[in-house]
This record gives C-alpha cells, structure tokens and sequence, in this order.
C-alpha cells in the first residue's frame, strides 16, 4: 500500500515483556527485521528476547529507545504518560509508534477510558513534541501474532499520524507481516474511535469466541 522500504529497520517495542510487545517482536524477527525488547527490568527484557529467537535482544526501556530506529509503546495505559515523559530525549526525532488501548472493564465488559488529551497517542504526541507519534496496532491479537499455526495473520492495521511519511513506513512495517495490510486511517485527532473500538472488538470475540480482526473493504 506504500513505496518505503523499511528492510533492515530496527524495532524497538517499550513494555516488550507482555504478550502485545512479544507478539509483535516475533512477527517483525521472522521478517528479519532487528527487534530490541524493552522492560523497565534489562534482565525481564533479555529473558523474553530469549523466548523470541531469531536475534531478538533485549535491554532497559531507556536503551531500547535510544538504540532502536523505530519504537512501539506496548505498555497499560496507566503506565503510559509517565514511561514517556521518562524517555523524550531518547526518542526525540524518531518515529514514535502507539497501539495502547485504553480500556476500563466491568462485569459488562470492556469499554473505552476517558483521555484529557483525546486518545493515548494524542498523549503521546503531547508529550513528545520532538518525535513523529504514529496510531497502529490497536486491533491485532496477540494470542494470534503468537500462535505459531498461524502463518498469515488476517486483519488490516489502521495506521494513523500527521505525517505522511512517518504513516507510510508504519504502513509498510505492517506489511510485513503476512496477510496484513497497513490502510491509512486519518489524522491522529482521529485515534481515540480506534483505541475506543478495541472494546467492541473485545465483545465480539467474547460473544464469537474469536480473534476478531478488521478488514476494509475497497481499497
Ligand atoms: N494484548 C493484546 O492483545 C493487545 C492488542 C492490541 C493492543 N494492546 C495494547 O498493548 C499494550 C500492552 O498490552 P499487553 O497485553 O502486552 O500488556 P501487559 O502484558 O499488561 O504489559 C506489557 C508490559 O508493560 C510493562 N509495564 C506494565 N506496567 C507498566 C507501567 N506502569 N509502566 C511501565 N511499564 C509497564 C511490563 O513490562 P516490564 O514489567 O517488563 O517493564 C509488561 O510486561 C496495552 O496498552 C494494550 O492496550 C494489547
């Protein structure tokens, strides 16, 4: 869906100890590309760069940030704000991908948080000024990116930012994952309705007993 060639990138996925930041660490290994995990424990980020293989490494957050050429935030939104207020002068310049969801749950279920800012990746955005803050992989399973039976994941990842270039690598490094699509969604005004429909998404697959994904149609 886009002309970048991101071979050879280095992905660096803050919170990369939890299921989200392994799935995603493995996929993007098995495409080759180098993948740093970060913990805020180095040894908790080694140990599960060992379980990923393929020349996965693991390190401190802070390290993490600053070695890698493009870094994801896969931690709990509570953590969010203050894991990058920590680490705005390591992630200066660089592309700044966010799939954080934040999510309440209740004997009904999931439902989206209220955010001051709009969505966790306005938050983001807020609180990086000197990095090109990307929204993608809000809907992607993790139980799916880590199932070794699954060859090819079927979903498209919608992938939303204000810069056009930084939308078109994070399209591309979506991409690489078999069976995915990386659409342009919008605007990052427009993240909160993707983090938000990550509930639904959530009944869905507790009503289907699934792992529900979404594709668009037409493009
Ligand atoms: N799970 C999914 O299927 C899925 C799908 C799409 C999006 N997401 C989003 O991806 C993010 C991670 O999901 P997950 O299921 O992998 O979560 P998780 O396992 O609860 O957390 C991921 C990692 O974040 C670190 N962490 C926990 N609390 C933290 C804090 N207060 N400050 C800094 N780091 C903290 C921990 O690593 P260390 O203790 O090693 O530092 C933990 O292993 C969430 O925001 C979620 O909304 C998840």
């Amino acid at each position: 869906m886009t002309d970048v060639n991101v071979n050879g990138l280095s992905i660096g996925i803050l919170g990369g100890t939890g299921d989200q930041g392994k799935g995603l660490a493995r996929r993007f290994a098995l495409a080759g590309h180098p993948v740093l995990i970060g913990s805020r424990s180095a040894e908790r980020a080694q140990e599960a760069a060992g379980t990923i293989g393929a020349g996965a490494s693991g390190a401190a957050n802070a390290d993490v940030a600053k070695e890698a050429d493009l870094v994801i935030v896969a931690v709990p939104y509570e953590g969010h704000k203050a894991l990058l207020e920590s680490l705005r002068a390591e992630l200066a310049g660089k592309i700044v991908v966010d799939c954080v969801n934040p999510l309440g749950f209740d004997k009904q279920g999931a439902y989206a948080l209220p955010v001051e800012e709009g969505s966790a990746a306005q938050q983001a955005a807020a609180v990086l000024p000197d990095s090109r803050v990307v929204a993608a992989f809000h809907h992607v399973s993790a139980v799916v990116l880590l199932d070794p039976a699954v060859d090819k994941v079927d979903l498209d990842v919608l992938v939303l930012g204000d810069d056009r270039e930084a939308t078109d690598t994070v399209q591309a490094l979506a991409a690489v994952i078999p069976g995915v699509r990386g659409v342009y969604g919008g605007r990052l005004r427009n993240a909160h309705q993707v983090e938000a429909f990550t509930a639904n998404l959530i009944s869905v697959n507790r009503r289907y007993k699934a792992h529900a994904g979404l594709r668009i149609t037409d493009v």
